[in-house]
């Protein structure tokens, strides 16, 4: 049985100030013993969430990793291992923002998966297509291709010690949710992609549905067979929501 896992992404949001706040809330929360949960947030405020989260059985991971997972010159950036060091156990790899705005390759990608493994932390590989990929029916070729290219680099057996969150680019920030049949169709083939390289693996890999998900949606997102929980971005700065989205999860 895979275990269902919710993740906030918070992406360039907070302060210090609203950080502590947002930890508080989190606190308060009544969350579901079935759920793996974890926060994203800015790198920035690591070192906060950690401490703040003691003991609240979230876990805290990274938005982003350098190529390399060992610590040098490489100005601007932090290593997987530094990471680790700061508590982090997750690392995002491959979202949208980063592969469209800052024009982040599969090639990239892919070191920033490894790195982020080889240090001993999960990558959450984010992939999914535009709207205009979608219209032009190309959803599963480009989705497909963006979980193939890691697979051909790696081997499926990299997958084992990963998750996978389907993100629709048109639905991110949008107010615009797939629905669960849209998501559904695709967390399939998906799984279905890793099966023709292994069974096993596929049936244990964590497939992540993500795009405008909220308390009000969550628990018919996650009632579809192949979606084993959410990444959920906006919803997840407030601390309410995205405790309600976390039982929505443990239903
Ligand atoms: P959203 O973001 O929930 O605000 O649409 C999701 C994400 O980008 O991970």
């Amino acid at each position: 049985m895979r275990r269902t896992m919710v993740a906030g992404n918070w992406k360039m949001h907070g302060t210090r100030a609203s950080v502590a706040e947002l930890i508080d809330g989190l606190a308060k929360q009544t969350l579901p013993g079935s759920v793996d949960i974890a926060v994203f947030p800015s790198s920035l405020h690591v070192g906060q969430v950690v401490n703040g989260l003691q003991g609240a059985s979230i876990a805290v991971g990274a938005q982003d990793a350098a190529v390399q997972a060992d610590q040098g010159a490489l100005t601007g950036e932090i290593a997987s291992s530094q990471l680790v060091d700061a508590g982090c156990k997750l690392v995002l790899v491959g979202h949208s923002e980063r592969r469209l705005l800052l024009g982040e390759s599969d090639e990239v990608l892919n070191r920033k998966f490894a790195a982020v493994q080889s240090a001993g932390m999960t990558p959450v590989l984010c992939i999914g297509e535009t709207l205009e990929q979608r219209e032009a029916k190309q959803t599963l070729e480009v989705v497909g291709q963006q979980l193939g290219s890691v697979i051909k680099a790696f081997g499926i057996q990299a997958l084992v010690n990963a998750v996978v969150a389907y993100e629709p680019v048109w639905a991110i920030g949008t107010g615009l949710t797939a629905t669960p049949e849209q998501a559904q169709e695709v967390h399939a083939a998906i799984r279905a992609q890793l099966a023709k390289e292994d069974s096993e693996v596929a049936q244990g890999v964590r497939l992540l549905y993500g795009g405008s998900v909220k308390a009000a949606n969550a628990a018919e997102l996650f009632s579809m067979p192949d979606i084993d929980g959410g990444l959920v971005g906006g919803a997840s700065l407030n601390a309410d929501e995205f405790g309600a989205i976390c039982r929505a999860a443990g239903n």
